[in-house]
């Protein structure tokens, strides 16, 4: 594991290093995408290089990894939605060679199976970007007594639901249900980046790191993938035990 420390605003800039090393050196990668709050510097950082001609997602594909079920892809916090407003319509990556789950499938298993064929035939994910929920889960696969490898619908866990809730008018309003590819196809990939940023994320980034491998907390599992990458600012890093902190490089000036 490859523990990155920079200053908050370094973050986007990192991002593009390593998706610019990822193409450099496989540009037809199929890349695994994630929403939330955290990639968003790295996307920035992605839209301002191919503006400026130097990153290309031309041979490139992507697979998103979760989606609200029941929200169509026109709501405004569909994770469609996210995804073209904040990367997809600023890249050069083709419109077909973009995947992100259908939650508005009216056989959502039927979707599920769809997903991973996909998935499947094109080879798994080369490279996967990942944020962390506050209860440690990754894409929506959620703590609980088992997890599930393929790709499959979650009910979210309460938590969840509240610190998404921020994004819409309610609570209410908010889906109880996903789509999210599952902890097997996520552990498959080759190159796993996990990204998270400021205080709130500082004590499960430390346990998800170092403390037990658990299905209570699946971000727990990246601790025995073979080329994992973690991205985190000062905060977030900031209760690391002093083991690990040793062996990253303290806090890098990009
Ligand atoms: C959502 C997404 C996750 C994301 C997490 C953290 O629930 N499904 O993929 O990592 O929230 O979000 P944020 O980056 O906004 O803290």
């Amino acid at each position: 594991m490859e523990i990155h420390i920079v200053q908050t605003a370094a973050i986007g800039q990192l991002g593009g290093e390593l998706i610019a090393r990822q193409l450099r050196s496989k540009p037809d990668s199929i890349l695994g995408l994630a929403t939330g709050s955290t990639p968003i510097p790295f996307y920035k950082e992605w839209i301002s290089l191919v503006g400026k001609g130097e990153l290309s997602f031309a041979r490139a594909r992507s697979f998103n990894l979760d989606e609200y079920a029941g929200l169509p892809r026109s709501h405004s916090q569909s994770y469609w939605t996210f995804m073209q407003e904040n990367l997809l319509r600023h890249i050069d990556l083709q419109a077909s060679a973009t995947e992100i789950p259908n939650g508005e499938a009216a056989d959502l298993q039927a979707e599920c199976v769809r997903y991973d064929r996909m998935l499947e035939s094109a080879g798994g994910i080369d490279w996967q970007l990942l944020g962390i929920g506050h209860n440690g889960h990754i894409g929506f696969n959620e703590p609980g007594p088992s997890l599930t490898a393929g790709t499959h619908v979650v009910e979210l866990a309460e938590e969840t639901r509240q610190a998404n809730s921020r994004f819409f008018d309610s609570l209410d309003d908010v889906p109880r249900q996903a789509i999210t590819v599952g902890m097997g196809s996520i552990l498959k990939a080759r190159e796993i980046v996990l990204v998270a940023q400021g205080e709130g994320k500082a004590d499960i980034v430390s346990q998800a790191l170092t403390g037990p491998v658990t299905t209570e907390l699946p971000a727990s599992f990246l601790q025995l993938h073979a080329k994992v990458t973690v991205v985190l600012d000062e905060a977030a890093a900031s209760k690391l035990p002093a083991s690990l902190l040793g062996s990253t490089r303290g806090v890098e000036q990009l």
